[in-house]
């Protein structure tokens, strides 16, 4: 062990020399420093052939001018950097060797990396799961910040739908969430990333909601995306909906550590998030609040606006429109658009002329509850006792013409 510790201590302070050597290079501009012989070509010599197979029929190329360009090959790193079973000087190696590795030099994103959904999978032994190569690129490794690189804002999507938008991987490794690259393809996020949106304020990719060395299951408690943190994940973006939403009930109750309301995520979804004005998603969210709401649902289904809404069109009231999306209250809240002082004002929005009886129309109608409404009451049961006799009188009627019209046909009788 003290001999890993040594080698470790080795390799830090090649690194930590070699970037030194690069700045020092760039600065002193091309110093007549005699080019030393490469120690990667002892590798190359057998690696660098676009053909070389291993035993296994799998490729052993590697391609030397991607690496040369590569952050660690800029470095001029040796192989035996990353392969630290290898070395130059005894050839030829193992045929079995360790996996390359990174943690000599980044032992902080490696520790982190373990702790992440990813990094727990592994080491489960699920395969499938995004190791550092998956990311980042074995030889072809680049700094984020340049576009070519698996990690740039712009290629992270492709990255992390390497898996999550495999629909083959996606069913074989049982991803959670199904193929949420297609989802996320099609969202007013991406779009606005491809340049198609009216706004080119830079919209959140995977790992802006996610993290990178900190992705986690929604289920885990610290995660960015478990339900208690979503509000503010939407928000650091999101900060006008985000102060309004946590004025409201809703957002009082997520405070108060209760996550039984509604995060943004329930009414606009996750990856698939839609413009607003989106009819088709308008009306969805009738059904969102109706997930929690049942009741009222069902008795806004009852009235004209729900009618109207079952049939696809949102231009009549939908659940926002009176009660507001992001700070809803109770009507007891004089600041609640429904409060009896401000729900003529709401009704107005739509219905100008609306006076202060056509405000007292029931939005949630009920007709069982005798408390609530005795005309409605008695009104359902007297159509409903309507309804009933007039099936039964016809219903009636029609087996009896039946029987007679039978009986002319088949029982001797003349028919005409
Ligand atoms: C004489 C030719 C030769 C030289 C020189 C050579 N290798 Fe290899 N290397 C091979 C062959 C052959 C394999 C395939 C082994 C197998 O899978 O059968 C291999 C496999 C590997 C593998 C994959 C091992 C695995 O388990 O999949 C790595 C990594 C590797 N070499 C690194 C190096 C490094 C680093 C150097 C220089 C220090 C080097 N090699 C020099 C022939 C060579
Ligand atoms: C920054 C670290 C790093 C450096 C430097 C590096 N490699 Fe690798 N190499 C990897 C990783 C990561 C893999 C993927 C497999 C693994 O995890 O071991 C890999 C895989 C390989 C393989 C197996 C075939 C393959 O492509 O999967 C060979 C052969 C190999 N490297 C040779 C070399 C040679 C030769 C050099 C020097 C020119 C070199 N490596 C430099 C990280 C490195
Ligand atoms: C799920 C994808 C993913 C995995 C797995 C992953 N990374 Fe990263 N890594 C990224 C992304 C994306 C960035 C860029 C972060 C940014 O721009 O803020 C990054 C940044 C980095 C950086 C530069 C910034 C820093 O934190 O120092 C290093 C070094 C790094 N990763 C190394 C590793 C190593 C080593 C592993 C394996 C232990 C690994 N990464 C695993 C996605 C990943
Ligand atoms: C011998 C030390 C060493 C090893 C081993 C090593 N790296 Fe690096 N790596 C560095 C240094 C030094 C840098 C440049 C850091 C800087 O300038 O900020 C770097 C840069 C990076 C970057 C770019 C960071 C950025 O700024 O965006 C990534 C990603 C990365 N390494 C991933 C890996 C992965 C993955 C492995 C293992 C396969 C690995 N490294 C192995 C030393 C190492
Ligand atoms: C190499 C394939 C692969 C890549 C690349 C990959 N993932 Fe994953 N990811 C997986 C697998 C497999 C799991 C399931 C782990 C498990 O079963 O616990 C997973 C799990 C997750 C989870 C946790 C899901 C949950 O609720 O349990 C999140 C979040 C996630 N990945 C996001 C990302 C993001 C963001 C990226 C890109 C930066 C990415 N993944 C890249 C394979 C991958
Ligand atoms: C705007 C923020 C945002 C973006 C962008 C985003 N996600 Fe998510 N993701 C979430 C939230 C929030 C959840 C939590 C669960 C939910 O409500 O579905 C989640 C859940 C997940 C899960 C777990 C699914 C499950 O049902 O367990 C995976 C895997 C995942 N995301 C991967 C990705 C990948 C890959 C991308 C990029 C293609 C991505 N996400 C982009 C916010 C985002
Ligand atoms: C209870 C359902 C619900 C929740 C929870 C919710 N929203 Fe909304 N959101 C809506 C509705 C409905 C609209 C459309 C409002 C309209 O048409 O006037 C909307 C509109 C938006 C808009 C478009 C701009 C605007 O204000 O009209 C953004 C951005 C937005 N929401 C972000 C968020 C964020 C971030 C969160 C979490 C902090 C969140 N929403 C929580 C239902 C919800
Ligand atoms: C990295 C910043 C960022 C994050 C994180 C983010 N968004 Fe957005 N979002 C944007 C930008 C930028 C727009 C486009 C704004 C515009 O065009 O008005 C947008 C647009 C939207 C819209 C459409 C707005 C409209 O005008 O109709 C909704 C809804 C939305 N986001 C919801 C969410 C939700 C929910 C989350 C969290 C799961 C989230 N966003 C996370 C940046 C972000
Ligand atoms: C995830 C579940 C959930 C969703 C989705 C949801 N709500 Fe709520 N809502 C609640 C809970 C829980 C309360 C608090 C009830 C209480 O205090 O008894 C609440 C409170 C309210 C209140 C205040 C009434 C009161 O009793 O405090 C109104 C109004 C309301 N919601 C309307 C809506 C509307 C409109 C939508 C859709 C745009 C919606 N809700 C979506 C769970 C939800
Ligand atoms: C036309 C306007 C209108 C529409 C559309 C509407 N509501 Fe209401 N809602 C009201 C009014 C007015 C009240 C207060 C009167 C009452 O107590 O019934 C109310 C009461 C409520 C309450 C109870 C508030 C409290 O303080 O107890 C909830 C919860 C609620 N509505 C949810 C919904 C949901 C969910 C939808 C959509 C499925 C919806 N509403 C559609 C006007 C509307
Ligand atoms: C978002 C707009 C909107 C809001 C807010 C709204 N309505 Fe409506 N409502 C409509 C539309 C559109 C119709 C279709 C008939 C029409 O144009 O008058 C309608 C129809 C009706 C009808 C049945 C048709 C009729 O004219 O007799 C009643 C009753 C009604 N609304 C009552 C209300 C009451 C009471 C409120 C306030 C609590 C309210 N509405 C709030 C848009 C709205």
């Amino acid at each position: 062990m003290a001999s890993a510790a040594l080698i470790r201590a080795l390799l830090l302070a090649l690194a930590l020399g070699l970037a030194g050597a690069v700045d020092a290079k760039t600065a002193a501009a091309p110093a007549a420093s005699a080019p030393a012989a490469n120690p990667n070509e002892a590798c190359l010599m057998c690696h660098g052939d676009a053909s070389a197979k291993g035993a296994s029929g799998k490729s052993i190329a590697v391609d030397a001018a991607a690496f040369a360009q590569s952050v660690h090959g800029e470095m001029h790193f040796e192989c035996t950097a990353c392969h630290t079973d290898t070395s130059a000087d005894k050839l030829p190696h193992a045929e079995k060797l360790k996996p390359a590795n990174c943690s000599g030099c980044h032992e902080d994103a490696v520790k982190k990396f373990t702790a992440t959904a990813h990094g727990r999978a592994l080491k489960e032994g699920k395969a499938a799961a995004a190791s550092c190569t998956d990311c980042h690129g074995s030889h072809d490794i680049r700094r984020s910040k340049d576009p070519a690189s698996k990690t740039a804002f712009a290629n992270i999507e492709a990255a992390c739908g390497a898996c999550h938008g495999n629909d083959k991987l996606v069913q074989q490794a049982k991803l959670p969430g199904g193929n949420i690259q297609a989802k996320y393809h099609d969202s007013i996020h991406n779009r606005l990333l491809e340049g198609q949106g009216v706004y080119s304020a830079r919209a959140p990719t995977c790992t802006s909601c996610h993290g990178t060395h900190d992705i986690q299951s929604k289920n885990a408690p610290d995660s960015r995306v478990a339900r208690a943190h979503i509000p503010a994940t939407c928000g650091s973006c999101h900060q006008r909906e985000l102060t309004v939403f946590e004025k409201g009930r809703h957002g009082a109750l997520l405070q108060s550590g209760v996550t039984v309301g509604p995060v943004c995520s329930d009414c606009h979804g996750a990856h698939s998030i839609q413009r607003a004005s989106t009819p088709s998603w308008q009306n969805a969210v009738v059904g969102a609040c109706g997930n929690c709401h049942d009741d009222f649902l069902a008795s806004f289904r009852h009235t004209y606006h729900g009618k109207v809404t079952t049939l696809g069109f949102s231009e009549v009231a939908t659940c926002a429109s009176c009660h507001g999306a992001h700070d809803v209250r109770p009507a007891s809240d004089p600041l609640s658009p429904i409060a009896p002082e401000n729900r003529l004002q709401t009704c107005r929005t739509c219905h100008p002329k609306a006076g202060v009886q056509f405000a007292s129309w029931d939005p949630h109608p009920r007709p069982k509850d005798k408390g609530r409404d005795l005309i409605l009451y008695w009104t359902n049961i007297f159509m409903e006792v309507l309804l009933a006799g007039v099936f039964l009188f016809f219903g009636l009627h029609t087996v009896l013409w039946a029987y007679r019209s039978l009986k002319n046909r088949f029982g001797g009788g003349k028919s005409h």
